[in-house]
């Protein structure tokens, strides 16, 4: 496995990059906007294609690196159900999986640092955002923190996982890099109360002023969905509505573009074709399916996906590919249902 822990000085953030080889698929936890050109590097360097990119929550002290990544590598976003964030490209919750080549990250839904706090979990480490810091706990005091739920997610979750568990989490402050649950356990002072109700008046008597960046920190990363009205604007989107008109028509193929798991667990538009956005390149080729199914029967092709992310991507490089028959459904599976569109269960 590659493993990187980058640091950012300004904001004390961790972001990870993890990928299973040399030459294959990669992704980044956490990533800082600032840092941005130092990720591409690294990839470049490491010979790594950055297929996804999550963030363990809505942070208040630095900008994400997510949405200025996704821009210039058209990459698959990711956070969890809970966050308020207007768009990503794909959402998980309790108990999903987020896998790349040779790797799966598990889903730990804990709140109490915000009500968007989520950890991920592989065999020997686990990723804790500020839910768990080395010797510390994320404050509960804004962003819909809640002391309670945060005891709840420590020790009902993340204490639970073996001691050897390695923890590395959003930040720190003091220069750790790396801990383990069983350290936590016996060492974090936050860690030592006998009861929730005392972890509770541990957290409320904390008074800790707000981050700098927090004004403009957490707008800004409340705002990172791509701007499908570029995508709009030539011509390359259809509503919900104008799908429907259209769908079934036997020059227009549909062409879902998420994973298995998102398909088994929200459903499927009837009659569309499973093509998942990691294999779009290689579908793109020359000879690729999608030059077959627009050339052979001059098909319009409409890409969806859960939120309209990754098909207003794809259209962008179906179209630079010179399939001028492609389109989207704006918005995505969430649209289609809003406007009551069918669904069929895989
Ligand atoms: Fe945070």
């Amino acid at each position: 496995m590659i493993f990187r822990q980058l640091f950012d000085t300004t904001s004390s953030t961790y972001s990870y990059l993890i990928a299973s080889r040399s030459g294959g698929e990669a992704l980044i936890i956490d990533p800082v906007l600032e840092r941005v050109d130092r990720y591409i590097q690294l990839l470049d360097e490491l010979d790594l294609k950055l297929v996804k990119a999550i963030d363990t929550h809505l942070h208040a002290d630095h900008i994400t690196g997510l949405g200025a990544l996704r821009d210039r590598m058209h990459f698959i976003t990711v956070m969890g159900e809970r966050s308020g964030v207007d768009v990503v490209s794909m959402r998980v919750e309790d108990g999903d999986h987020i896998d790349i080549e040779g790797l799966s990250l598990g889903v730990i839904y804990t709140p109490g640092h915000t009500d968007d706090s989520y950890s991920f979990n592989m065999p020997d480490r686990v990723f804790t955002g500020d839910t768990l810091l080395i010797r510390g706990t994320g404050r509960t005091d804004f962003q819909n923190g809640d002391p309670r739920a945060q005891y709840e997610s420590l020790f009902g979750r993340l204490l639970r996982l073996p001691d050897e568990t390695l923890v590395y989490p959003a930040h720190d402050y003091k220069g750790d890099t790396v801990s383990t649950i069983g350290e936590e356990r016996a060492f974090n002072p936050r860690l030592q109360v006998k009861s929730v109700d005392e972890y509770v008046d541990l957290m409320e008597s904390l008074n800790l002023p707000d981050p700098k960046m927090m004004d403009v920190a957490v707008p800004a990363n409340m705002q990172i969905g791509m701007a499908q009205e570029t995508v709009a604007r030539s011509g390359w989107a259809l509503s919900a509505a104008e799908t429907m008109s259209v769908i079934g028509q036997p020059d227009t193929v549909l062409i879902d573009l998420r994973e298995k798991s998102e398909r088994e667990k929200h459903g499927v538009i009837p009659d569309s074709v499973h093509l998942p956005y990691s294999d779009l390149q290689k579908n793109l080729l020359p000879d690729g399916l999608l030059h077959q199914l627009a050339g052979a029967t001059a098909k319009r092709l409409v890409f969806y996906c859960a939120f309209g992310e990754r098909s207003a991507m794809a259209v962008q490089a179906a179209q630079n590919a010179g399939l001028k028959v492609a389109c989207h459904i704006q918005g995505g599976v969430q649209a289609w249902k809003l406007a009551d569109g069918p669904m069929t269960q895989q």
